[in-house]
């Protein structure tokens, strides 16, 4: 059975072949719900979160498109995935190109970003909330050296450095206010991998030609509908769309379906995959639980981790992700997710009108608000994420 959340369809498919979302109880999603409203760090769920400053990141975007060829994003986790995602998603619509840097420490990635921007006008977004993450840091360090050799005189170099951070903290925050950087903030009450709906996807997305305004409409929407149906108290699973999907995600964690896969059948959104894998895996995977996020792109993995996913160990579920399609690919999706069903594997599809940037907007508010009501229905704090401090504190005590 299908249920309409007006643009996202979602709808499930038990391993009986039975629909999945009859005689679901909602009430400890509602519950989880009411304690996101007071959670310090749930800030994205009033989306949008800095109003104020949406002038001022179009009027840094007009600037960068006026001035540079390229734009380099440097960030990494939750300050770049959201906005690479929808970027490759939609596909570029701008002049300048935007970059990523500083989401690894491989030199060859780097010398490659290096390369494309030798001669050529560019600009520097620096993100990071903490302003102290390793990978991020040695590369604003590289890029700045760069803007030094191309633009010599210290205000030419300032004027092409957008730095986003924390408002009032961190390394970052003081060399930008020391140096005089335009920035932007990442709000107190949002974590990297829920802040794509702030400057930190923002300023790069406006760059990149996404219209900023629909995206944020789309989230808005999705926010002000859900809220409207708890209002009346709806027990309807079509209006309660990330409740259930939550909800049946969970059921099944306690089944021993501990991977979920997200599918999706067309190569363009495999940064979007990235960027859900780590919303919920970050989420929640912690305290020796959570499911393992993973993900396909059909129909390439059809002939390599296909075979695993119909025939192999069943303690996976599979979400799939559906934008409209044509031809081949259409008829491709419908084939598999008959045989996945066949397979006895639960399957969850989330169905999206169309692939835009509203809809992407919508999208990303409906797995935010899954994955916080989800890691919330497992005992788990959706928004720490120690097991990443801990690395960030041995590679620092290692240097
Ligand atoms: O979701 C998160 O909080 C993390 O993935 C961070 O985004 C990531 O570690 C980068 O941190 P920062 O923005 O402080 O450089």
């Amino acid at each position: 059975m299908c249920y309409n959340n007006i643009m996202i369809k979602f709808n499930a498919t038990a391993p009986d072949g039975q629909d999945d979302t009859k005689n679901l109880d909602l009430n400890p999603a509602k519950a989880a719900i009411e304690e996101l409203k007071t959670d310090p760090m749930a800030g994205w769920l009033n989306v949008p979160v800095y109003p104020s400053e949406l002038e001022k990141i179009k009027q840094a975007a007009k600037t960068i498109n006026e001035t540079s060829e390229y734009l380099v994003c440097i960030g990494i986790g939750g300050s770049y995935l959201g906005h690479k995602a929808i970027i490759d998603a939609l596909g570029p619509e701008s002049k300048t190109k935007v970059l990523y840097a500083g989401n690894n420490l491989s030199e060859k990635s780097l010398n490659r970003v290096l390369k494309e921007i030798e001669g050529k006008d560019f600009s520097v977004n620096v993100i990071s909330k903490s302003g102290t993450t390793l990978e991020p840091s040695l590369a604003f360090e590289t890029f700045k050296q760069k803007l030094k050799e191309r633009y010599k005189y210290d205000d030419r170099v300032r004027s092409r450095i957008y730095a986003t951070t924390d408002a009032k903290t961190g390394a970052l925050h003081d060399e930008a206010e020391e140096n005089g950087y335009t920035t932007f903030v990442v709000p107190d009450n949002i974590g990297g991998r829920y802040s794509v709906l702030t400057a930190v996807g923002l300023l790069p997305l406006a760059v990149a030609g996404v219209n900023i305004d629909s995206l944020l409409a789309g989230a808005k929407k999705e926010k002000t509908e859900i809220q409207e149906n708890l209002a009346i108290n709806s027990n309807v699973p079509a209006e309660l769309a990330p409740l259930v999907y939550a909800t049946l995600r969970q059921k099944y964690h306690g089944k021993y379906h501990d991977v979920e896969v997200l599918a999706v059948f067309d190569p363009d959104l495999q940064t979007f995959e990235e960027w859900w894998k780590q919303l919920f895996g970050e989420s929640e995977g912690k305290n020796g639980k959570g499911i393992f996020p993973a993900s396909v792109v059909y129909t390439t993995d059809l002939h390599s981790l296909g075979q695993y996913l119909q025939d192999g160990r069943r303690n996976i579920m599979e979400t799939f992700l559906k934008f409209p399609l044509a031809g081949y690919n259409k008829i491709a999706e419908t084939a598999t997710i008959a045989a996945h069903k066949e397979g006895r594997i639960p399957v969850f599809e989330i169905e999206v009108e169309n692939l835009d940037a509203e809809n992407l907007g919508r999208l990303v508010y409906f797995f935010e608000l899954s994955c916080a009501i989800s890691a919330k229905l497992q005992g788990a704090n959706p928004f720490d994420q120690p097991g990443v401090e801990t690395y960030k504190k041995n590679i620092k005590s290692m240097l």
